[in-house]
């Protein structure tokens, strides 16, 4: 009995968005629906670019592994979070809460710069369209892609290591959805300057950097499309990189607001709804991005489709 206590001593509890009944249901109702439409969203691309042979590109291929994010970073919060909205008091082990954020931060980090190489892929798709298969070979590609999620597997790691030394000893509630770094280290009874330096300059780091390899991809991609003489090829060419654009401003647009606002305006209020927006509601946006703007996926769509009917008609 008394490990058990003792267990339950080390438990956080997640204070979540609301402690209303009403709003508990509705935002159960709502994230059980966006989480749903995610996850369906994702797959469905990911067996799309896995079946169709055009659609066999380095491009799609890193669409795929963007999906693999977008399905695995609510993952980390949202199935925790539902379970929650139904129960009064929320829960989490220690373990769970560690587990959390290891994982939360190595799908940040990988999509942070898995953007920025979407971003160069597409760069070189414009820019040396002639050298394109050659440089984004099969091998590049691989070893371009696993040095995103390498990169996550490290950067994580070091931020957790330096989590996990930390002594909780006053409260244990988290103030916020799920085990993040900011509400914890509000809670931690140990001196937590290292951890903050380490936050500003590994996470400005990583977002710094890639941020600034997309800028600068698109700038040499926006000359480019400036050259070219007819209207026509013009639009083309930007049709390609359309759907990445968009993603990319939208991703940027909410760390932007999230980490440069003024710190007199941070509230956990509003940061806990910025994070919703975060994790939650563009990881279900992306998959319609790039599949409702594109007309190759859109053809390949309706080419499945059509085999399908004259297979049923044989
Ligand atoms: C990720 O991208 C690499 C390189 O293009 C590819 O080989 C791999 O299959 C992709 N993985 C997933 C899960 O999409």
């Amino acid at each position: 009995m008394d490990s058990k206590n003792q267990t339950v001593l080390k438990d956080f509890i997640l204070m979540g968005l609301s402690n209303n009944p009403r709003v508990q249901l509705f935002l159960f109702i709502f994230f059980f629906l966006v989480y749903s439409t995610t996850l369906t969203g994702n797959v469905f691309l990911i067996i799309l670019t896995r079946i169709i042979r055009e659609l066999h590109s380095p491009m799609y291929m890193f669409i795929c592994n963007l999906s693999l994010l977008d399905i695995s970073i609510p993952s980390v919060t949202v199935p925790k979070m539902l379970v929650c909205l139904l129960s009064e008091r929320c829960h989490i082990s220690y373990n769970g809460c560690f587990t959390q954020l290891y994982f939360y931060h190595l799908s940040g980090c990988a999509e942070c710069f898995l953007l920025s190489i979407m971003g160069y892929d597409r760069y070189v798709a414009i820019c040396h369209p002639l050298r394109y298969p050659q440089i984004m070979s099969k091998k590049a590609c691989i070893s371009l892609a696993s040095s995103c999620w390498i990169t996550g597997v490290l950067y994580s790691f070091v931020h957790t290591i330096l989590t996990v030394r930390l002594s909780f000893c006053h409260s244990r509630e988290v103030n916020h959805f799920f085990c993040d770094m900011p509400p914890l280290l509000k809670l931690s009874c140990t001196d937590t300057s290292l951890n903050e330096i380490v936050i500003l300059f590994l996470g400005g780091l990583v977002a710094g950097a890639s941020f600034l390899l997309t800028v600068i991809s698109y700038i040499y991609i926006i000359s480019t499309i400036l050259k070219i003489r007819s209207a026509h090829g013009r639009k083309k060419a930007f049709s390609t990189c359309a759907a990445h654009l968009t993603v990319v401003s939208i991703f940027y647009a909410t760390i932007i607001i999230m980490y440069l606002r003024p710190q007199s305006s941070h509230s956990l209020e509003h940061d806990k709804m910025l994070s919703v927006f975060h994790n939650v509601i563009t990881p279900m946006l992306n998959p319609f991005i790039y599949s409702l703007r594109n007309k190759d996926v859109k053809d390949s769509i309706q080419k499945l489709f059509r085999k399908k009917m004259i297979g049923q008609n044989k």
